[in-house]
């Protein structure tokens, strides 16, 4: 019954495969059981007056790119039907037509979506009562029978929210689960889900060789506005491909907003010759529900590319008239051309960008002046808290509460305030930013980074769900007015908005797309653009069950991928924490491209240095910010101040973020500082090698392209974990003066002729067998394996250890170079000890 022209999933049949679809490839439903099931309950699609609400399109001659597979809709719920056309076409193996619904009779095994008011069907299917909890976003699935025909209706109050359901449906089928009995209601907890778009800044997701830049002219950046060459002709307005396969998977996740130019902006996007190709790519994304928004320099004003109509710098008074009239000129031409324009997003007085704070203003009354602006127009001012003028305070973390915190309920209420998740600058691990919690009388936006910037760029796989799960949950400890602890305090409460019971919430994820064939440069970064969307959409969500959902729609189902994969990706964060920063040591980067490390790095401004945040000394480690230091953790609400004070009760996840810690003090685990230190890098990396045996192991289950690349880039991913290690250990070995541990949770000592050794260099007298007889793993839950016997005198042996870490399992293979007695010099000079640098 199944068997001819079922298009199966099988690896081999899409070896090539480029990874473009993101998560909406729908490849067939290879297991034959749920097939039938699933071809039994669907069998139509019904989207009645699909083509009646037109969206607004101010391009008159708007087009697609010749040669272009994607295809521009005119309405949203012409988006829902080609959707479920592609999706359940593609899932089922075979095409679903698309049908009405003559007289009121609904074919049986429909897919019926639409709103009360455009589809008579669904008027008849659900009641205005059934709607009434979920908002404009929201959407209904449901499982419906009536004269004895069964069917499913996807219902929204609005188009949007019908083709948010229609992704959430599809999902169903995408992650195998029932189509049957289905009664769903969901809404999101965020009103306002963007995304900021750097364009070429922090960009890993370039189609050259190093991921950074563009071909043919093009930058890299996902959408083109000023390409030269051959990419000339594509430039905006023309529409290409991976703009409407990026709205769709923005859609799938409902993400609702994007600010497409970097926040060190470039006036030029205020240009009437831009306006008119940023209203283009709008048109193109309206149907998706997927609004614009522009990062704009606070001085733009001067700027001699808008002469005559240009401001002198005294004219940038935030009170002043001709300022905010100015404004209001530029946001009009805006709306005019982008009705539904959202605002501006603006870094002032913020690394070199201008701000009111020039004329002696504050940040209050800049975003009020431009707020002030746009406010007849309905747009919104996203002003960031991202500052950190060293004037204010020496030590950097204080500084943006101590500009924002007393401008509380100062702001105008068409202001968001816009604060990254942690008081420095998106680093692995940060305790959260003291302003979430403080701020109860001001809208404040989370923003958070997609883009991998310091964790691992386009070369390390690293899934963010857990940090941002971490993140959402974290607990403020808020208290009220009379010191008493709110009941919702979890930074997710306060970002959705229900600590102040305001009506707009927003989140922020600074985005990872480029023009890369898969769209984000490392395909596992795929991943972190989805869960970012999920959890925007419902930030109570475990980042677990994403990974599980993402992994489904974009590799397969095979209970090996869906395992192993998922195991990849739920430590992987953690790793990275422990190979780059362990024990709340921050930003140990490389200035020149944040990937790399560089502990011993000075440059000309402290607070960007690593030395400025280790602040390593013979004493210890770690920056102390206490009651006795810097007084940073006064900031806290006092249940947090009084736990990130003390040396004692402070996590140790966050330990050095706050405390200079002694070499020799003894944590909580029972090792000292040092050695505990040195096994997290181990573990780190451990986790890695395991990464990379893992999906090893995966082949015969993946298609081959894919494979390969992503192959690659573990291999690349442990030997720059490797140099973490090593480089870090190896310069604060010259603080610390302490020997590394052999005792650490991946050491091995090995018994050869009778005598155990643990250096990576074993001394045989001559006759005896140079044979490892015998393998002690120093942790005895770790298993030792001998995976090479040297054969003669001088020979090599390898030793796989095999451990699990409190965030997954980790394997090193140690290589071990047996030696004629009295031939060892010992180790050569800058030779790593057996614990390190023996990496396969
Ligand atoms: C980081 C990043 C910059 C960016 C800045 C910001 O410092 O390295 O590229 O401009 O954050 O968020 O404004």
């Amino acid at each position: 019954m199944f068997g001819a022209g079922i298009a199966h999933a099988t690896p081999a049949a899409d070896d090539g495969y480029d990874g473009s679809s993101l998560w909406l490839r729908y490849p067939a439903v290879d297991d034959p059981r749920l097939l039938a099931g699933y071809r039994a309950s669907i069998t139509a699609i019904v989207v009645e007056n699909a083509d009646r609400t037109k969206v607004h399109r101010h391009t008159a001659n708007l087009s697609m790119a010749p040669g272009s597979t994607e295809h521009l809709v005119e309405t949203t719920l012409q988006a829902a039907r080609d959707e479920l056309v592609r999706g359940l076409g593609g899932l089922l193996g075979r095409p679903v037509p698309v049908r009405d619904a003559p007289g009121g009779r609904i074919p049986a095994g429909a897919v019926v979506a639409g709103t009360r008011t455009g589809s008579p069907a669904v008027h008849r299917s659900v009641s205005a009562g059934d709607l009434a909890a979920i908002g404009d976003d929201g959407y209904l699935v449901r499982s419906c029978r009536a004269g004895g025909q069964a069917f499913t209706v996807i219902a929204g109050n609005t188009d949007l929210g019908v083709l948010y359901g229609t992704f959430a449906f599809l999902q169903r089928l995408q992650t195998r689960q029932a189509v049957t009995h289905l009664n769903v209601s969901s809404a999101p907890r965020i009103r306002r889900r963007y995304l900021n778009y750097w364009e070429t800044e922090r960009l890993y997701a370039g189609n050259n060789a190093s991921g950074t830049g563009g071909l043919n002219g093009e930058n890299g950046a996902i959408f083109d506005f000023a390409a030269t060459g051959a990419g000339a002709a594509l430039n905006l307005p023309v529409i290409l491909d991976r703009y409407l396969v990026a709205a769709r998977a923005m859609a799938s996740v409902g993400i609702n907003g994007i600010t497409i130019n970097n926040v060190n902006a470039n006036s030029g996007y205020l240009t009437p010759a831009a306006i008119e190709q940023e209203a283009a790519l709008a048109d193109a994304l309206r149907p998706y529900g997927i609004r614009l928004a522009l990062s704009i320099n606070y001085a733009a004003p001067t700027d001699a590319r808008f002469a005559p109509d240009t401001l002198t710098r005294e004219q940038l008074d935030p009170y002043g008239a001709q300022f905010r009239d100015w404004w209001n000129r530029r946001a009009r031409r805006l709306q005019a051309a982008i009705p539904d324009f959202i605002g501006f997003t603006v870094k002032a007085n913020s690394e070199g960008q201008p701000g009111p704070q020039d004329l002696g203003y504050d940040h209050g009354d800049g975003a009020n002046g431009i707020a002030a602006a746009v406010a007849p127009l309905g747009m919104r001012i996203f002003w960031r808290t991202f500052v950190y003028n060293a004037d204010v305070d020496r030590d950097r973390l204080k500084r943006a509460y101590l500009e924002f915190g007393p401008l509380d309920g100062k702001f105008a209420d068409n202001v968001f305030i816009q604060t990254k998740n942690g008081p420095l600058d998106y680093q692995a691990r940060e305790p959260v930013h003291p302003l979430f919690g403080r701020m109860e009388h001001t809208d404040q936006a989370l923003e958070l980074q997609i883009t991998q910037e310091y964790t691992g760029q386009n070369t390390m796989l690293c899934y963010l769900g857990p940090l941002w799960e971490e993140v959402l949950k974290a607990d403020t400890y808020a208290t009220d007015e009379h010191g008493r602890l709110l009941r919702k305090r979890l930074v997710g409460d306060i970002v959705e908005g229900t600590t102040r019971s305001r009506p707009d919430s927003a989140i922020i994820g600074v985005a990872n797309l480029g023009n890369a064939d898969n769209l984000t440069g490392h395909h596992f970064a795929q991943a972190n653009l989805f869960a970012y969307g999920r959890l925007a959409w419902d930030w109570t969500a475990g980042s677990r069950n994403l990974a599980e959902d993402w992994v489904r729609m974009t590799w397969g189902h095979h209970p090996d991928v869906v395992r192993t994969i998922v195991a990849m990706m739920t430590g992987s964060r953690e790793a990275v924490v422990s190979y780059q920063t362990p024990l709340g040591v921050a930003h140990q980067f490389r200035s020149s491209d944040h990937y790399g490390p560089a502990p011993g790095e000075r440059l000309s401004r402290e607070d960007w240095s690593p030395v400025y945040y280790n602040q390593a000394d013979s004493a210890g480690l770690g920056y102390d910010r206490s009651p006795t230091g810097s007084g940073f953790t006064a900031q806290y609400f006092p249940i947090l101040a009084a736990r990130y004070g003390d040396i004692d009760s402070v996590p140790e996840d966050l330990l050095m973020w706050f405390h200079h810690v002694p070499w020799d003090r003894r944590l909580r685990g029972g090792r000292i500082f040092w050695d505990e230190l040195v096994s997290r890098y181990e573990l780190g990396v451990g986790y890695v090698t395991w990464m990379r045996h893992a999906w090893d192991s995966l082949e015969a289950r993946l298609d081959a392209r894919r494979f390969a690349e992503v192959k690659a880039k573990l291999a690349a991913h442990e030997a720059d974990a490797a140099g973490w290690r090593d480089t870090c250990v190896g310069y604060w070995q010259q603080f610390s003066g302490l020997a590394l541990p052999d005792d650490g949770p991946l050491s091995v000592a090995v018994v050869v002729a009778g005598t155990s050794a643990t250096s990576r260099r074993i001394p045989v007298p001559a006759g005896a067998s140079p044979r490892i007889t015998k393998v002690v793993p120093a942790d005895p839950a770790a298993r030792a394996e001998v995976l090479a016997q040297p054969r003669s005198v001088p020979g090599q042996a390898v030793v796989r250890v095999t451990a699990t870490s409190s965030f997954g399992p980790v394997v090193k293979d140690h290589v071990f170079d047996v030696v004629p007695t009295g031939g060892e010099p010992g180790a050569p000079p800058g030779s790593p000890p057996a614990a390190h640098g023996t990496g396969a």
